[in-house]
């Protein structure tokens, strides 16, 4: 059984105060930080760069989880890594040599992630699997924080996690997009361990409240 991680996402941080926020949530108890790279032409929003996760890593040393929705990642992994990342998720829809681009992340350091869109099957990790040290599916269309989970999720989670298992391997399975009190519980049963909470947790007044609320939920 992995263990139980929650990963605020900076995205909705107050970026007039990026520093402060990020040591607010490493206080809280977060695991992971959560930051959302986006590009403009993979997805309809643009974001943070390398500078950002520098930035970052000089104010915490909890992991830094870089997830790339940019259409070329293969260009960037080398900066987003010596800028400090620990790890790198990578989305299979982007990515046409998905293998190079992992084994890339794994030679610089870091532990590699494949990412999957809401219609993004489970067989597209059909021959990748073994080679990746954590799984992330998201449960939003990605682009925005804020939005809805998307049901569907807890049945490919489930799917994700039973072949993990019967192929007795180690890999994490996070989940990413509309993680709330009322979502949190059903992704862990589905078999993640790793959640990512944007709005929930820097939308909240309590951020250790909320954080400590969400673990207590997903201890099942
Ligand atoms: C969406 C991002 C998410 C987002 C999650 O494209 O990948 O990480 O910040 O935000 P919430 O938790 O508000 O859905
Ligand atoms: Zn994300």
């Amino acid at each position: 059984m992995q263990s139980i991680k929650i990963a605020p996402s900076i995205l909705s941080a107050d970026f007039t105060r990026l520093g402060e926020e990020i040591e607010a949530v490493d206080r809280a108890g977060a695991e992971v930080i959560h930051i959302d790279v986006m590009d403009g032409h993979f997805v309809p929003n643009i974001t943070i760069g390398p500078l950002v996760v520098e930035a970052a890593r000089r104010v915490t040393d909890k992991v830094l989880d870089v997830h790339l929705m940019i259409s070329d990642a293969d260009r960037y992994v080398d900066s987003f890594v010596k800028a400090g990342a620990d790890w790198v998720t990578v989305h299979v829809e982007t990515c046409t040599h998905l293998h190079r681009t992992v084994s890339r992340i794994k030679e610089l350091g870091a532990k590699a992630g494949a990412v999957l869109n809401p219609a993004t099957s489970l067989a597209s990790l059909d021959f990748i699997l073994e080679d990746l040290d954590l799984v992330m599916l998201m449960s939003v269309n990605p682009g925005f924080g804020g939005q809805s989970f998307i049901p569907s999720t807890l049945e490919k989670s489930w799917q994700l996690h039973q072949r993990i298992q019967s192929l007795g391997l180690e890999i994490g399975i996070e989940i990413d997009g509309g993680i709330n009190a009322a979502t949190i519980a059903d992704a862990t049963e589905a078999g993640a361990n790793i959640f990512v909470a944007g709005s929930a947790v820097y939308g909240s007044s309590d951020y250790s409240e909320t954080i400590a609320e969400l673990k207590k939920l997903a201890a099942v």
